[in-house]
């Protein structure tokens, strides 16, 4: 047997058990029944990338096999192969919906099956940082369950999204591993036709990030193939239908990893034969050229972004730091290089051992740096990344920030030895790797003294949280002479361009004008740069010349003209990762605005991951913008169409969190009282009649303004 043979056989097999299933599923439930996958805006995702076509009952989805089978063309040439191998994917995405038929729940746990679009957002940012440096596609069953666990935990502590299919998963169970999205290992389903579930992951990104036009099969594949670093590890045996599906792996650009050496073909860098499994993880890495950041810490657990979403239960934990109960805080500060000595970690009160399982303390913890280029701007930029340090622990979880942290740390991590001075470890080799522009030196002081955390909250860190409040609060667009850019989620958006002002953050909320600001300083070739702001064209909308030579610069062309203040007229572009969508709501003449966590209906008749997929991929949409969280309470919010006062709806949760802000601007500038009071939200409103009745009655001031459009 051929390649060829093996899979235009695996083909042939899959594409004649789709097309049973779906008469199998028109016999039962009509023509004309619904299909789709839930929480997705793509319905079939794949093949809607693939050819453009939204599928949305089983008529069309009979009609579409149809077009599958065009593809199936069986001369002996490697694209023949390869298409047969898109085809064999499309047939698995095509077995897979119809499990999802009249509102199935064809998955249990531990298993995902499909993913929303939700996670696949969520998955944006860092696969652009590295954070999640590759994605890798494990199915089969490894020769034992050791040799599987090892497998999957070696990705793992490289930050790689591991996501399983077929027998590893009941290995993985078995041993008792951890899993679930939070903790980047997700298993996706036992039939080999879940692994689906993951292309369509791959497949969404090249539509969200990177503007691909549905249809555009050649763009598609050069998008997955340039941009998602994912790869396959198969083990044996390899059926027809699984080397069938490796064909389509690798015509999207994913090498895959076998053991298998019987009847098996090598392809260089695309097809690898690695019969000893303990080095599939390097074979992958290489194969796939992924760069692994090495951040080798001194500490008894493992240390990897995987964790960042670790919770850690009440009765798991050893010991809890609970700043809203007890004085507990956080701070970075600039020192002059005499009063620093490089990596001393110091210990102030008792240690762990000391506290009985389960209780609360107080915690303090001190980073001082010296560096010739610090700024004390720079502070709270490194202060906010020990959340995301301290939570990539193995076994130690972190919200919050300042003076309101609580860090639990597990039964676990403990057991292994670890102790206060391991997060001062922690803390000191992340600023020193991440910042060693600026840092020169830098110790840790850990405080559990509960006396000593009393009297540094307030006489050290609260004054000095004021003062650095005070500064943000003089920072507005025309006080400072530039703004800057960030390209850094081109690396999955190739056309998008931030502009990040002191008043309009960027709009994935992680980068404000400072933490622009010290990034440009320190990596002056990266991803932020100066943008100067000299040659205003229009101060209403907020269009400068300057900004748009850089915005044209930096988007290679794809973007001409922006204006900083507008969602009508040139609005800034979004990439995906978007924390907030905003978008006109024409019966009110004001906007609606909804987040990332609230997956309910909006008044305009579309969830958030709807409202996201109109928008993003770089390209400019009038009346739609992405944005941070914090840009919902800036003076420059949609300015030049009136301001805040357009806002007339938003998630109820949302609007707690921004009211004081917003209550604030809204006084300011318009001399209104609880201005959030007017705003409608899910729990008064969720069509435009029920909303109006009610803005009509809080007298909203949206209604008196001049229509948008
Ligand atoms: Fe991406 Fe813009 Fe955030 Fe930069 S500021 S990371 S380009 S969303
Ligand atoms: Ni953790
Ligand atoms: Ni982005």
């Amino acid at each position: 047997m051929t390649l060829f043979d093996r899979v235009f056989g695996g083909n042939d097999a899959v594409y004649g058990l789709t097309e049973a299933a779906i008469d199998g599923a028109i016999a039962q439930y009509g023509e004309d029944a619904a299909v789709s996958f839930p929480d997705t805006a793509y319905s079939l995702p794949c093949y809607y990338a693939v050819t453009g076509s939204k599928v949305t009952n089983l008529k069309e989805l009979k009609a579409a096999l149809g077009v599958v089978k065009t593809l199936m063309t069986r001369e002996k040439r490697l694209n023949d192969a390869f298409m047969s191998g898109v085809a064999t994917a499309l047939c698995a995405e095509f077995i897979e919906v119809l499990k999802y038929m009249n509102g199935a729940k064809p998955y249990e746990e531990p298993c995902y099956g499909h993913l929303a679009d939700a996670i696949i957002r969520e998955l944006g940012v860092p696969l652009v940082t590295g954070d999640i440096p590759g994605v890798a596609v494990i199915l089969g069953s490894a020769p034992s369950t050791e040799e599987a666990v090892e497998l999957v935990k070696s990705y793992q502590a490289q930050g790689c999204l591991v996501t399983l299919v077929g027998g590893v998963i009941d290995q993985c169970v078995e041993a008792g591993l951890n899993m679930g999205n939070a903790v980047r290992i997700v298993p996706l389903g036992k039939d080999v036709t879940a692994v689906i579930h993951v292309v369509s992951v791959a497949l969404r990104a090249a539509l969200i990030f990177g503007n691909v036009t549905p249809g555009d099969a050649g763009a598609l594949m050069k998008y997955t193939m340039d941009r998602v670093p994912a790869f396959v590890n198969a083990f044996k045996p390899l059926d027809d239908v699984i080397v069938a599906c490796g064909a389509g792996a690798i015509a999207l650009g994913f090498p895959v990893v076998t053991n298998e050496t019987e009847n098996i073909f090598r392809v260089p860098k695309s097809l690898i034969v690695q019969e000893d499994v303990s080095k599939f993880n390097a074979t992958s890495i290489e194969a796939r050229d992924i760069k692994i950041k090495v951040t080798k810490i001194d500490i008894p657990v493992s240390f990897a972004s995987a964790f960042e979403g670790e919770i850690i239960r009440r009765g798991d934990m050893q010991v809890e730091f609970d700043g809203s109960r007890v004085d507990c805080f956080e701070l970075v500060e600039a020192k002059d290089a005499s009063e620093v000595e490089d990596h001393k970690i110091e210990v102030i009160g008792p240690d762990f051992d000391e506290f009985e399982v389960g209780s609360k303390h107080s915690i303090g913890y001190v980073v001082e740096v010296a560096g010739k280029s610090m700024q004390a701007d720079f502070e709270p930029v490194f202060e906010r990344k020990f959340h995301n340090y301290l939570n990539c622990i193995e076994g130690v979880m972190h919200t919050g920030q300042r003076d309101m942290i609580r860090i639990r740390v597990s039964k676990n991590a403990f057991d292994a030895g670890f102790r206060a001075k391991h997060i001062g470890e922690v803390l000191y080799a992340r600023i020193k790797n991440e910042f060693d522009a600026v840092v020169d030196k830098c110790q840790v002081k850990v405080i559990t003294d509960p006396e000593l955390c009393t009297k540094m909250r307030h006489e050290t860190a609260i004054p000095l949280f004021d003062k650095r409040d005070d500064r943000l609060a003089t920072l507005t667009d025309e006080s400072v002479d530039v703004y800057y850019s960030c390209i850094m989620c081109q690396a999955f958006s190739p056309s998008h361009v931030c502009v990040v002002t002191p008043e309009r953050l960027g709009l994935c909320g992680a980068v404000s004008w400072l933490d622009a600001k010290a990034t440009n300083e320190l990596d002056p070739q990266g991803p932020c740069q100066v943008i100067t702001k000299e040659k205003p064209i229009d101060e209403r909308i907020g269009e400068y010349e300057d900004v748009n030579e850089a915005v044209k610069l930096y988007s290679q062309g794809a973007l001409e003209e922006v204006s900083l203040y507008s969602i009508m007229e040139k609005p800034m572009t979004s990439c995906g990762c978007f924390e907030c969508i905003c978008g006109i709501e024409p019966f009110s003449n004001g906007v609606v605005i909804t987040n990332r966590e609230y997956a309910g209906m909006t008044p305009l008749g579309m969830t958030f991951s709807e409202l996201a997929s109109m928008t993003g991929g770089g390209v400019q949409t009038p009346g739609f913008m992405g944005h941070g969280k914090h840009f919902i309470s800036s003076k420059k919010f949609m300015k030049a169409e009136g301001g805040i006062e357009r806002i007339v709806w938003m998630p109820k949760e949302l609007k707690e969190s921004v009211a004081e802000r917003l209550n604030e601007t809204a006084k300011d500038l318009y001399g209104i009282d609880n201005f959030t009071d007017m705003i409608g939200d899910e729990t008064i409103a969720e069509d435009p009649e029920t909303l109006l009745a009610f803005l009509t009655e809080k007298g909203h001031p949206a209604l008196g303004m001049d229509p948008m459009m």
